[in-house]
């Protein structure tokens, strides 16, 4: 069955970009001129996705505010003659079909995937996780979905991760099947460096089969008290096969400051309007 929905995950609380997260979802701050979100519906789309569902919560109505039409916008562009801005908007809203779902209790990635169940019934699926942004010339999911036509099982993006970063990722115990394919034999959820199976960590890039639901709903609360995706998924390869995909690209965590920024710097700079001129006082600085 082909994937046709996605799941975004928008739910979380960004306390590592607090204060601004106070009043400010973090998957509306900018990366240059686009907030953080639109990357990823941007590649759901050009992965062939035909819906998305946005799993949000309180605080978060500016998402469905962007992407909603608004009319009064729209006029006051068409008086002023900004036809191109005034198109740029309208493409925006008709992007594709979205729709939101709200977390009502903040219990964790798995949990909020749960929230879904019903939208997305018994087809597999794809989730994104916005925070992390990939930088590559075929889209990421895309690559994903390919590799999911072969072998018609859950997969997952994974990448290669410094071992002192084992704290903030899933870890896979990999077997290798090919060049970049791997199945995954067992799953640890931030591990300390000495206890992680390997140094491929999961990225926020999942093909999920619909059976990962009730394994979902089977599964307890671990690391930091959580409904763990990565908890599901190991008890979902007792009966099903996981594969794990190191994909082609460069990815960003901009749900840190830091992250956030190297990405920013590095897209500003492509930006056909004002990357020279950044360049040039980025030279001026240094
Ligand atoms: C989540 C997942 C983790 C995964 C990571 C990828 O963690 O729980 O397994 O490696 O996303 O970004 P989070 O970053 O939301 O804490």
């Amino acid at each position: 069955m082909k994937v046709r929905k996605a799941v975004i995950t928008a739910a979380g609380w960004g306390t590592r970009f607090l204060p601004i997260t106070r009043s400010q979802p973090k998957e509306m701050l900018p990366l240059v001129t686009k907030p953080l979100i639109q990357y990823s519906v941007e590649e759901a789309i050009n992965s062939g996705i035909e819906q998305i569902i946005v799993i949000t919560a309180l605080g978060k109505r500016a998402i469905e505010d962007y992407f909603d039409r608004s009319f009064e916008l729209e006029y006051v562009l068409e008086q002023k003659g900004e036809t191109r801005l005034l198109q740029e908007m309208r493409e925006l809203s008709d992007l594709v079909d979205v729709c939101y779902i709200r977390q009502k209790e903040q219990l964790g990635l798995g949990h909020a995937i749960l929230t879904a169940r019903g939208i997305i019934g018994e087809e597999p699926f794809a989730v994104l996780l916005p925070d992390d942004i990939i930088d590559s010339k075929v889209p990421t999911l895309k690559q994903m979905i390919a590799v999911y036509e072969q072998y018609k099982t859950n997969i997952l993006a994974v990448e290669r991760i410094g071992s002192e970063d084992t704290i903030n990722y899933g870890i896979i115990e990999p077997g290798k099947i090919s060049d970049h394919i791997y199945q995954v034999l067992r799953l640890v959820e931030k591990p300390e460096p000495s206890q992680a199976p390997s140094d491929l960590g999961v990225v926020g890039r999942y093909i999920l089969m619909p059976q990962i639901f009730d394994t979902l709903e089977a599964t307890p609360p671990g690391k930091n008290q959580e409904i763990q995706l990565t908890d599901a998924l190991q008890l979902l390869l007792k009966q099903q096969a996981v594969y794990a995909y190191e994909f082609d690209g460069v990815r960003y965590d901009t749900g840190t400051p830091l992250g956030w920024l190297k990405a920013t710097v590095t897209f500003a700079l492509r930006n056909p309007d004002f990357g020279q001129e950044l360049k040039e006082y980025l030279h001026q600085l240094l």
